[in-house]
C-alpha cells in the first residue's frame, strides 16, 4: 500500500483557499504518484476538490434523522469522500468524545464504504507518567471495529502534546509506539495486522523525511502545513520511492 499524506485543514480556509490549492495540486498528483495524496477540508467545502482525494474530518455516529449539525456518512459518501478522520485529540477533548462514540462511528463509515482515520495519542501528562502505551493501547482496543481489516481503515498516532506545538515526536518515540502499534495490531486484531500507521504532530517539511521514511511509518496526517501547498508538497515529496 501507497503511504498516505493527508491534510487536516481543521476549521480554516474557504472556498476560494480551496479550489486554489486543489488547481495547484494536479500536476503534482500525477508526479508524485508514489504516494496517497489526500485532503480533509472543512465540511463545506469538500465539493471544492476535485483534483484531490477528498475526506472529511468527523461524522455522525447515527445513520440519519433529528441531529440537529450532524454529517451522516451516507451524505460523505455521496459527496465523494473516500476517507474520514474520527476520534481527533481536539474532538476527544473539545466535544468529550470517548472510544464507544469512536467505534460508532468507525461502524457507519465502514457501511459506506469510507475508510476511517481513527487518531490516537497520549497527552504529556499521560507521558510523563509513563502510561503513553496504555492509553494508545486502550484507545485502539475500543474504538476498533469487528469488521476492521488492514485496507479498510487507518490508523493516526497523534501524541496531543506534539499537535499544533512546532514540537514533533522524536524520531525515537515514533518508531517505538508504532512498532508497539504494530504487534498490537498483530496480535489483538490479525485481520487489521497490516495497517497502515500515520503519525501526525507538527509534521512539517523540515522533519518529513526522517519521520516518514522510518518503520512502521505509512503516512502522515498533517495539520498547519497542510494550509500551505508548498509544504504538503515537499512533505509528500521526502517519501523515499
Ligand atoms: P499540526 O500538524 O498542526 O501539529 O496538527 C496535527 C493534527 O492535528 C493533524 O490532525
Amino acid at each position: 500500500m501507497k503511504k498516505l499524506i493527508a491534510g487536516n485543514w481543521k476549521m480554516n480556509g474557504n472556498g476560494d483557499t480551496a479550489e486554489a490549492f486543489d488547481n495547484d495540486m494536479e500536476e503534482v498528483l500525477n508526479k508524485y504518484s508514489h504516494v496517497e495524496w489526500l485532503i480533509c477540508p472543512p465540511f463545506p467545502y469538500i465539493a471544492s476538490l476535485s483534483n484531490l482525494q477528498r475526506g472529511a474530518q468527523d461524522c455522525s455516529a447515527y445513520d440519519r434523522g433529528a441531529y440537529t449539525g450532524e454529517v451522516s456518512a451516507a451524505m460523505l459518501a455521496d459527496m465523494g469522500c473516500t476517507y474520514c478522520i474520527v476520534g481527533h485529540s481536539e474532538r476527544r477533548t473539545l466535544h468529550m468524545e470517548d472510544n464507544k462514540l469512536v467505534r460508532n462511528k468507525v461502524k457507519q463509515l465502514l457501511s459506506h464504504n469510507i475508510r476511517p482515520i481513527i487518531c490516537v495519542g497520549e497527552t504529556l501528562e499521560e507521558r510523563e507518567a509513563g502510561q503513553a502505551y496504555e492509553v494508545v493501547s486502550r484507545q485502539i482496543l475500543e474504538s476498533l471495529s469487528d469488521n476492521i481489516t488492514s485496507e479498510n481503515a487507518v490508523l493516526a498516532y497523534e501524541p496531543v502534546w506534539a499537535i499544533g506545538t512546532g514540537k514533533a515526536a522524536t524520531l525515537c518515540d515514533v518508531t517505538k509506539m508504532h512498532g508497539m502499534i504494530r504487534d498490537l495490531l498483530k496480535s489483538s486484531l490479525a485481520t487489521a495486522a497490516k495497517m497502515r500507521i500515520l503519525y501526525g504532530g507538527s509534521v512539517k517539511p523540515s522533519n518529513a523525511a526522517e519521520l516518514l521514511n522510518a518503520d512502521n511509518v505509512d503516512g502522515a496526517l498533517i495539520g498547519s502545513a497542510s494550509l500551505l501547498h508548498e509544504d504538503f508538497i515537499a512533505i509528500g515529496k521526502a517519501v523515499e520511492i
